[in-house]
């Protein structure tokens, strides 16, 4: 049986940090208030030279160092972005091209903050489906840029970066013991797109839009839909929380990390948590806490790494890989 295996992870944060007390005077908040209320205290903001392309591109570059491969190795780029360069043509192909990739194919895929999950979803499919042997997988941000600078709900919660993964198809044996991504969950409800969601897009306002946020409604549905998609991905693989051994879960209120936890029965100790770093940075904080808890050397060959997100739409994912 074909399994995607991870090679390598890498990640890139803008230059620039706003610590909380940065927004102090900006809008009416407190360093108090978003640290007990988020866990957030800093996030990395985007210069005008960084832009979602230069982030992604850069995290791509460190994740094919870590694979000890090029771009030559690689056939599919997939990156996951709701803050694409351009409308169009798709910011994965300026990717391809920064990458001076002349071949393969590149494609954007948009879910919003389980874009993550949704790439790899997508790559994994590619990779056992024979159509790719090794696949870049980006999610890359710079929310920065779509957010009002006035509205105090939603201006601290953001910031910007991105996190890669290089996939390469692998044999194994069809069980447990596999190395490489061992099931996907995902799901979606049109039903809640009120809740997270751009005010602008070209076929509706012709602008691009600033990012709105009915918080505590989002929130009040996490913890649910986490857990259901999480256990979904459990079960169809056999395991139970006590196999894991990390939980990588998407950083954008460590409240939400928490509860989400407790309910499916992790240990604290096995919860990775970058939220303090980097704040929300939608389809990269996956990969970008992946890349930090790699970095540091907690997750490790071998180990079962569970990862979930969720967000507008609404949106979920979850994924159960073997490290
Ligand atoms: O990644 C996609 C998914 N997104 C999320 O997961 C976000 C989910 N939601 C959350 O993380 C939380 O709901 C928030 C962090 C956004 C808000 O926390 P909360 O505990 O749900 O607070 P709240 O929205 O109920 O607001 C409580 C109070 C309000 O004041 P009143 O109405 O009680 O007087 C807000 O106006 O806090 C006020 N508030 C602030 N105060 C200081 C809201 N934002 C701020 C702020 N500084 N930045």
């Amino acid at each position: 049986m074909i399994r995607s295996v991870v090679r390598g992870v890498g990640a890139e944060t803008p230059r620039r940090i706003m610590n909380n007390d940065d927004f102090v005077g900006l809008v009416d908040t407190s360093d108090e208030w978003i640290t007990q209320r988020t866990g957030i205290r800093q996030r990395h903001i985007a210069s005008d030279d960084e832009t979602t392309a230069s982030l992604g591109e850069a995290a791509a570059r460190k994740a094919l160092a870590a694979s000890g491969l090029t771009p030559a190795d690689i056939d599919l780029i997939v990156l996951a972005t709701s803050t694409p360069n351009n409308t169009f043509p798709a910011t994965a192909v300026e990717i391809q091209q920064r990458l001076g990739m002349h071949h393969g194919f590149a494609f954007d895929l948009q879910a919003v903050c389980s874009g993550f999950l949704y790439a790899l979803t997508t790559a994994d499919l590619y990779i056992r489906g024979g159509s790719a042997k090794r696949v870049l997988v980006i999610g890359a941000e710079t929310f920065s840029r779509i957010l009002d600078w006035t509205d105090r709900t939603t201006c601290v919660l953001f910031g910007d970066g991105a996190g890669a993964l290089v996939l390469e198809a692998q044999v194994g044996e069809g069980s447990v013991a596999d190395q490489g991504i061992l099931t996907t969950s995902l799901r979606s409800d049109g039903a809640h797109k009120e809740k997270l969601y751009v005010d602008g897009g070209p076929s509706t306002s012709g602008t691009v839009g600033k990012l709105r946020m009915e918080g505590r409604e989002v929130f009040k549905h996490a913890v649910g839909m986490i857990t259901d998609v999480v256990e979904a991905a459990l079960g169809d693989a056999g395991v139970t929380a006590d196999d894991l051994d990390w939980f990588v879960p998407h950083q954008a209120n460590k409240r939400i990390i928490d509860a989400s936890a407790r309910k499916l029965g992790i240990a604290e100790e096995k919860v990775v948590v970058t939220v303090d770093r980097h704040g929300n940075t939608s389809a990269a904080s996956v990969p970008l806490a992946l890349a930090a808890a790699v970095a540091d050397g907690r997750i490790k060959r071998g180990d079962l790494v569970l990862l979930e997100a969720m967000g507008g739409g609404f949106t979920w994912g979850a994924a159960l890989v073997r490290w």
